[in-house]
């Protein structure tokens, strides 16, 4: 069942139901301010950072789900609804919800007037602008009671959950015109406020809430609103709200439009204050007037419509399959912005709190998105090299709005340091800018310390050199890429962190295969950027650091019929058909392939064939097989999941683009295709019951074939997920792919594909691509031409800045 439709023209994707089998959420905001939108109006937002600048209140996991939001209330004087159905629930005469580029609009129709509010943050402004529009359908007069809401959170989302011995004291506001300002901290060590406004006079406010709902009300029925009358509160501690009440009568066929302004500023110590205990609203008030008419309002969202034509138009594919080019052109590469902007911070499923930026995850979010603005992936390189240490070891995470290592989190996961270098060179086939690598970066962000940003790529190669297990595979410390393979944690106590705990780290054997495979793909890279630069001879060692590790996994890594997972701390082999339980994994095999590690010998094929025997599964490749069915204190939280779940035996979406990618090296275009099918969203449209998350996005996690109920999928949004099948999409089955020197052709497609149109912009031209499989092959240049030249070589060359040149690929 289907609960809406995508609209491709505009971007969007429309929800025609509002119970949908799980908030289908859009985020507002791509720079400093953000919003979470549902389609009910549920959400947040908060200012850089979800955990440290929390600016409105959320309740996570609540009953009923999606509990507090923007919420508008309507009281017509026959009843009280609300644009989005909730949280009033009164039924609608029509609802329609339009989520598009960081931008949403809720619409319901009720007794003759309809209500749409437009929600979206203006490009460069730290507030998220509401637009209402009401219009009277009916030949009568209207006459609306008109109640906007939303509830202050006390900027720490942590501590707002928690102190509320101290917080139920604290909280503070001004009331001034018909701005609502929330000051809670503001006199001590705040330099921040945040405010809400709309253009219109007001007839009354409530900003307490327990006076706006009644203290044993929900959020479907405040006491005011039902009543039709504000009581002008003014908040003392308990929980401070902000609600404006405007009467609105509507001739038959008027519409009016409101337009609200929720935002957020910082002043400079010195001038916080107008008068004694009365906030400076300077910066307030020319927000405020930016967007104080609905025209205005219209021109920044075209603007903001404008921005994302721009983006989205370096990259576009025609490919005959509308399902496929939504995916490419629109809704994939918008999830690598926003996971590019959150990591793991803050979705439905993340709550902000707990994660900060990934030193992993940011760097894999950002080789999905560093085509559409290099300089934001260059700075976000520089942010996350600076959280490194001198020995190559990263802080696993660092905090958005001090850039700072996260200390809690702590340190020691094997695999991140290879990541930066995958970044850094993604960035540089993009850009071309090889200035980057000269840059100076400090370690662990202390000034002093700063080397280029090539050093830290060099210490990055050297961590795994320097931490070599006894088969001279590299260690796997806390955890490589899966987070859940604690090989080193050995807890049995239910208080202690997988993550963060290591009980026996002092003589481990514990050593990664995926590490392995990793630190051959991106240690080959990095030894081509040293010849690049000119470095031979660190290029000469460090290829023989790679020669090692290829011969390592093959004597040591290779079970038979696909490469083993890992060794225990004991020495002992994870993922080989030694093993009773799950003996076969997705990531080794997945990065082993992908680094070519015995193609001549057959090993890669024979490795692709075992996890299509093993591993797929309707609904995607499930992550091992067979699943854990007990706990296993040597491996950690892996066997902590019920079979089927998450990183035991889920499909884990984040890595089957590995094996896409592996089937790509191996030639095979059919099976690359019918995996990245499998889990893209926009083809499991149909199937949204069972699906539940959003259609128009991946989702971390759809429930394995030893699941309870297979297909089902979660943790939606903030995920490697998009990045990656991005990645493999565009520059391994079409096969478009940014190098240092040009453009590489070298699609790998399914055989049926008689060809494909793609528009590339790189480096400041404008290629037309078009890809002919007369033969039906899988792989295979037989022939390039640019403007009707032929070219040697499947790499199109540089072509001069503001062409636009067309290319013609004729496969095999
Ligand atoms: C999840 C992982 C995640 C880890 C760290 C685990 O519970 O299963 O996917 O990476 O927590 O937050
Ligand atoms: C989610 C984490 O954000 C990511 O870093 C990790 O690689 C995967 N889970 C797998 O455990």
């Amino acid at each position: 069942m289907k609960y809406g439709h995508f609209d491709d023209q505009r971007r969007e994707y429309v929800i025609t139901n509002p119970r949908t089998p799980w908030p289908w959420i859009n985020y507002l905001g791509n720079e400093d301010f953000f919003s979470l939108v549902s389609n009910t109006g549920g959400g947040y937002s908060f200012y850089k950072d979800a955990k440290f600048r929390r600016i409105t209140r959320y309740r996570y996991n609540n009953v009923p789900m999606d509990s507090g939001g923007k919420y508008f209330y309507i009281n017509d004087g026959e009843s009280v609804w609300s644009p989005g159905w909730k949280p009033c629930k009164t039924e609608l005469d029509s609802y329609e919800c339009r989520h598009g580029m960081n931008y949403t609009t809720i619409k319901g129709v009720k007794n003759g007037v309809e209500a749409e509010v437009l929600y979206f943050v203006p490009l460069k402004t730290w507030a998220e602008v509401q637009k209402l529009t009401l219009r009277n359908t009916t030949g009568e007069v209207k006459k609306l009671k008109i109640f906007s809401f939303v509830e202050w959170c006390l900027w720490n989302a942590a501590s707002d959950m928690e102190n509320f011995q101290r917080n139920f004291s604290t909280g503070e506001v001004e009331i001034e015109d018909s701005v609502i300002y929330h000051k809670t901290e503001y006199k001590e060590r705040r330099n921040h406020y945040a405010y809400y406004s709309v253009n219109e006079p007001i007839s009354g406010f409530d900003t307490d809430r327990e006076t706006f709902f009644g203290l044993y009300n929900g959020f479907d029925e405040p006491q005011t609103v039902l009543e039709g009358a504000p009581r002008n509160s003014v908040a003392h501690g308990w929980s401070p709200v902000a609600s404006h009440y405007v009467e609105v009568e509507l001739q038959p066929g008027e519409t009016k439009e409101l337009v609200y302004v929720l935002g957020y500023v910082e002043n400079e110590e010195d001038d916080k204050w107008e008068s004694k205990n009365i906030i400076n609203k300077t910066k307030a008030k020319a927000t405020i007037a930016k967007f104080d008419s609905a025209e205005k309002v219209d021109a920044a969202l075209a603007e903001l419509r404008a921005y994302w034509d721009k983006l989205l138009n370096v990259f576009t594919l025609d490919s005959g399959d509308e399902k496929l080019d939504r995916m490419v052109n629109i809704w994939n590469q918008y999830q690598c912005m926003i996971t590019f902007c959150f990591s793991r911070s803050a979705s439905f499923f993340e709550s902000g709190i707990g994660r900060g930026m990934g030193f992993r995850d940011s760097n894999q979010d950002l080789v999905g998105f560093v085509h559409q603005i290099p300089e934001r992936a260059r700075e976000r390189i520089i942010d996350i090299a600076s959280t490194q240490f001198s020995d190559g070891g990263c802080y696993h995470q660092y905090q958005p709005l001090t850039k700072k290592g996260n200390n809690e989190i702590g340190q020691g996961f094997n695999d991140d340091p290879m990541w930066l270098i995958f970044g850094t060179i993604s960035y540089i086939k993009e850009s071309g800018d090889f200035s980057i690598l000269d840059e100076p970066v400090p370690f662990d962000n202390e000034a002093g310390t700063e080397v280029s940003l090539f050093h830290h790529l060099t210490v990055s190669f050297n961590h795994i050199v320097n931490n070599l297990g006894p088969h001279g595979l590299p260690l796997s410390g806390r955890a490589d890429w899966n987070d859940c393979l604690n090989l080193n944690c050995f807890s049995n106590d239910p208080n202690e962190s997988f993550q963060t705990t290591e009980n026996k780290t002092e003589g481990s054997k514990a050593e990664s295969l995926m590490i392995a495979g990793l630190f051959v793909v991106y240690g080959r890279d990095y030894v081509e950027l040293c010849q690049k630069t000119g470095n031979s001879i660190e290029a000469e060692r460090a290829q023989h650091h790679i020669d090692s590790m290829v011969e390592s996994v093959i004597t040591d890594g290779w079970d038979g019929d696909w490469f083993i997972r890992a060794y225990d701390y004991y020495g002992r082999k994870v993922g080989s058909k030694e093993n009773e339980e799950s003996k076969i994994f997705i990531e080794s095999n997945g990065w082993c392939t992908m680094a070519g590690i015995g193609l001549q010998e057959g090993l890669v094929a024979k490795a692709l064939n075992s996890v299509k025997e093993r591993l797929d599964s309707e609904h995607g490749i499930v992550l091992n097989n067979p699943p854990f069915t007990k706990y296993y204190i040597e491996y950690g939280e892996i066997s902590t999941y019920p079979p089927g779940y998450k990183e035991n035996a889920g499909v884990f979406c984040h890595n089957n683009p590995w094996i896409m990618i592996g089937e790509t090296v191996q030639g095979r275009g059919d099976r690359a295709w019918e995996y990245f099918r499998k889990i893209c969203p926009s083809y499991l449209e149909e199937i949204s019951d069972l699906h539940r998350t959003e259609p128009y996005v991946y989702s971390q996690m759809i429930a394995g074939k030893d699941a309870f109920l297979p297909g089902e999928a979660k943790n939606s949004w903030l995920t490697g997920t998009a990045s990656w099948n991005y990645y493999a999409i565009t520059q391994y089955i079409l096969g478009i792919r940014p190098d240092y020197n040009g453009l590489m052709i070298n699609p790998c497609i399914p055989s049926e594909w008689t060809g494909f149109k793609i528009t590339r912009q790189f480096r400041g031209a404008s290629y037309e691509i078009e890809v002919k499989n007369p033969n039906g092959v899988m792989k295979g240049v037989a022939s390039l031409k640019i403007d009707g030249k032929i070219i040697e070589g499947n790499i199109i060359p540089l072509m001069p800045e503001g062409g636009t040149y067309s290319v013609e690929a004729v496969m095999v």
